[in-house]
C-alpha cells in the first residue's frame, strides 16, 4: 500500500512571514475575530487536515515598543481558541502548545479536558518547555530552568496530567480519547529522548531531506530503545511555502513578498530572538558570529550553531536577518508549482524523512487557500491523501492505535 501523508495546519497569526500581513492576500484585520478563524477552520477541514496546531507565546515581542509592526504576530490563548474553531467544525483535530515550564499540571489537565469534551475527542497537547529568557521574568524566575531541569520537569509534569485523566475517567464519563494525542516540539538529544518516551506525533524542523531522514531515524531509533513501536508515533516538519502556476511566477511571488520585509525590523527581530542587540551594527557589513555567541543570553551552543556557517561565509547582517526573519526555525521553505510541490512531499514521504507536514502557510489566508485548492487535489489524484475523514477523533485520524501507549 501507498504511503498516505499526514498533514497539519500551523496557522499563528498573519502566516509564516512575519512581513506577510501586508500581503494584498492577507486578512491582517481578522486576526481577532471569530469570523476570520471560523473560515480558517472550515477551509482546514475542507483540506482534510489532521490537525490546525497554535503555538503559544509567554514573553511579550514588543522589543521595547521599537517593532508594533510585529504586533501583526499576535498570539491568542491556543486552547480557548482552539475549542472555539472546534464549534465550527467536526473533525479536524485541534493541538493546543501549553509549557510544562510554566503551568501545573492540575490546570493544564483541567483544560485540555474540557477541550476533549467539548469537540467529542479532537485535543491535542504540544507539550513544550519554553526557551525564550523573557519569558522568566513574566512566571516571577530571574532566568529560565536549565534545558535539562525544564525536560526532568516536562516528564514529571505530563505524568501527573496523564494520571490526572485517567482519574477523570475512572469518575466517568470517559474521556473520548482517554487523554488528548502528545505531541511535542523540541530537537535537542534532550528533546528527542523526551520525544521518545512520551510523544504521539512530533513537530519538528527539517529544512532538507536528508536532515528529515536523519531526525526521522534518529527519533524512531530513540523510540526503540525504550520499548515502544516507532510506527505508533507520527513525524511531521515544518512547511512553508510559496506557489505559482510556474516556477518563475513563483519565485516572483516569493521575492514580492520579501520585498514587503523591512531590513531594520529583520535585524531587531534578530536581535529579539538570538537576545543578543544587533542594532547598532553595520548591516551590510559581515555578522558578527563571535559577538553574538559571547554575549546571547541564550545557550551559547544553540545560538551557534544558527549562526557560525553566516559568519564563517561573510554573509552580511543583512541578508542574514532577513533570511533568519523569514524562517527562524530551519524550516523546509518550497517555492514552486503545486505539481512540484506534491512530488516533493510524495518524495520525503516515500524517502522516510517524514510521516506528514505541519503546513505553514506563508501569509494567510490566501497561502492556506492556494495550497487547499491546488497542491491537495493532485495527492489526492495520485491517492496519497486522504478525501475523507476516516473516523471522528484525533487518534482515528491520525491512524494511531485508540488504546494509548505508555512510556515505557
Ligand atoms: C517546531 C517547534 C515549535 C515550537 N513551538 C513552541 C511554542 O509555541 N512555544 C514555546 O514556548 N516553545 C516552542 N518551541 C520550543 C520548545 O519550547 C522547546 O522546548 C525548545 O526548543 C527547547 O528544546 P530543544 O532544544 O529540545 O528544541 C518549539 C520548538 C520547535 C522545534
Amino acid at each position: 500500500m501507498t504511503k498516505q501523508i499526514h498533514l497539519w495546519a500551523f496557522l499563528q497569526g498573519i502566516g509564516f512571514y512575519p512581513t506577510a500581513w501586508k500581503h494584498e492576500r492577507a486578512r491582517p484585520a481578522g486576526v481577532f475575530s471569530m469570523d476570520y478563524y471560523a473560515s480558517v477552520a472550515k477551509l482546514v477541514e475542507k483540506g482534510c487536515f489532521d490537525a490546525i496546531v497554535f503555538g503559544d507565546q509567554l514573553q511579550s515581542r514588543g522589543a521595547g515598543g521599537r517593532t508594533p509592526e510585529r504586533m501583526a504576530m499576535p498570539t491568542l490563548d491556543p486552547v480557548t481558541l482552539l475549542t472555539a474553531m472546534g464549534a465550527v467544525t467536526r473533525h479536524v483535530g485541534l493541538v493546543a502548545t501549553i509549557s510544562t515550564t510554566f503551568n501545573t499540571p492540575e490546570m493544564l489537565a483541567e483544560r485540555f479536558a474540557t477541550m476533549e469534551r467539548m469537540t467529542g475527542g479532537r485535543a491535542g497537547w504540544n507539550i513544550v518547555t519554553s526557551v525564550h529568557p523573557d519569558t522568566a521574568g513574566n512566571f516571577g524566575l530571574d532566568e529560565m530552568p536549565p534545558k535539562g531541569e525544564r525536560y526532568t520537569n516536562a516528564a514529571d509534569v505530563v505524568a501527573k496530567a496523564c494520571e490526572l485523566w485517567a482519574q477523570m475517567d475512572r469518575a466517568g464519563p470517559a474521556l473520548p480519547q482517554g487523554r488528548p494525542v502528545l505531541v511535542q516540539a523540541g530537537q535537542s538529544p534532550q528533546g528527542r529522548d523526551f520525544a521518545a518516551r512520551t510523544a504521539e506525533a512530533i513537530f519538528c524542523p527539517a529544512a532538507t531531506i536528508e536532515a528529515g531522514v536523519e531526525f526521522r531515524n534518529d527519533l524512531r531509533s530513540r523510540i526503540a530503545a525504550v520499548g515502544r513501536n516507532p510506527d505508533g508515533t507520527r513525524v511531521m516538519p515544518g512547511l512553508s511555502c510559496v506557489l505559482g502556476g510556474t516556477e518563475d511566477e513563483a519565485r516572483a511571488n516569493h521575492k514580492a513578498i520579501m520585498d514587503l520585509a523591512d531590513p531594520a525590523l529583520a535585524i531587531e527581530y534578530l536581535s529579539e530572538s538570538l537576545c543578543c542587540d544587533m542594532t547598532g551594527f553595520d548591516p551590510e557589513a559581515p555578522l558578527d558570529h563571535e559577538h553574538v555567541i559571547a554575549n546571547t543570553l541564550l545557550p551559547a551552543a544553540d545560538v551557534a550553531r544558527a549562526v557560525t556557517p553566516a559568519g564563517e561565509a561573510g554573509t552580511p547582517l543583512r541578508e542574514f536577518a532577513m533570511n533568519f526573519m523569514l524562517n527562524p526555525r530551519g524550516h523546509n521553505v518550497f517555492i514552486g508549482t503545486p505539481e512540484q510541490m506534491a512530488d516533493m512531499m510524495i518524495t520525503w514521504r516515500d524517502e522516510g524523512a517524514c510521516d506528514g507536514f505541519t503546513l505553514q502557510p506563508s501569509y494567510m489566508p490566501g497561502g492556506l487557500e492556494d495550497f487547499v485548492e491546488g497542491v491537495i487535489p493532485i495527492l489526492q489524484q495520485r491517492g496519497r491523501y486522504r478525501t475523507e475523514y476516516p473516523g471522528s477523533t484525533l487518534r482515528e485520524t491520525l491512524g494511531l492505535s485508540p488504546r494509548v501507549e505508555d512510556a515505557a
